[in-house]
């Protein structure tokens, strides 16, 4: 008869370990200096810390004037996209893990709209172009009196994907057309024009319509799908590029 003890084997915890990663981050400081530059830190991460994690470790341990947005920190408001190893992403959304970290990781401010300060650019040309698409819903009548406009689940499909830009502007900032000519409102003013005239709510359409029918608008993209492939939230932007572009030759559907 065996007498081996039935005890509970003792809890283990594997502690996992951090590494050192070196960010080589582009500074500009617009008081001090004449062009931007690159300077290295070495971080201690975690497989499972984000880039924005390196940059608050940065911020808080080593160089307090490091300079970048965010607020949510987890993907919803849009304010970190930065170019990370030559790719728009959002800090908050991409993992230490996920990248290669035998080799430096490139950390610089997305192109394309006026550089600020660090990883900060000027917004404002993007909004402007946001704004002038009319992103609202615009509708002639009231709807009854005490009642909601009614839509049907298939109508609010047809543009349930565009519904879920947060305005980061990876997209337009990823946009080759973008980069040489400012004027192109880009793919992200598209996205949210398509939100709009695809609503079966709405009957301003055909006036987004005639503003995205410009010399910068839809006809500028050339189908590079940069875009698409920078959006953090999936959105099929070539593709609701495209939509626009055969509403504006076959009215919308
Ligand atoms: Fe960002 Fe995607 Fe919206 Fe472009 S379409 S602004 S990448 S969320
Ligand atoms: Fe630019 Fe996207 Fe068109 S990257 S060219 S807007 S497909
Ligand atoms: Fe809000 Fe990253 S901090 S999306």
């Amino acid at each position: 008869m065996s007498t081996a003890t039935t005890d509970a084997p003792e809890a283990t915890e594997t502690a996992v370990p951090s590494f050192t990663v070196t960010f080589i981050i582009r500074r500009f400081d617009p008081d001090a200096d004449s062009e931007p530059r690159w300077q290295d830190f070495d971080v201690e991460m975690f497989p499972t810390d984000r880039v924005l994690d390196a940059l608050h470790k940065i911020k808080w341990e080593q160089d307090g004037s490091l300079t970048f947005r965010r607020s949510c920190a987890h993907g919803i408001c849009g304010s970190d996209a930065m170019r990370i190893n030559g790719r728009n992403r959002l800090a908050c959304k991409t993992l230490i893990k996920d990248l290669d970290i035998s080799k430096p990781i490139y950390v610089e401010a997305i192109k394309g709209l006026p550089l600020e300060k660090d990883l900060v650019v000027d917004m404002e040309p993007f909004f402007a172009s946001f704004r002038e698409v009319q992103p609202f819903l615009q509708a002639s009548t009231a709807p009854e009196a005490g009642k909601e406009r009614i839509q049907d689940v298939v109508a609010r499909e047809r543009f349930d994907d565009t519904t879920k830009c947060i305005l980061c502007a990876a997209c337009t900032t990823s946009c080759p057309v973008f980069w040489t000519d400012g004027q192109y409102f880009g793919p992200a003013a598209i996205v949210n024009a398509h939100r709009f005239i695809f609503d079966s709510r709405d009957d301003q359409a055909q006036v987004r319509l005639d503003i995205l029918n410009d010399k910068e608008g839809v006809w500028r993209c050339r189908t590079t799908f940069n875009c698409s492939d920078a959006c953090p939230r999936g959105i099929e932007v070539t593709k609701a590029i495209s939509e626009v572009k055969q509403a504006i030759m076959r009215g919308k559907p």
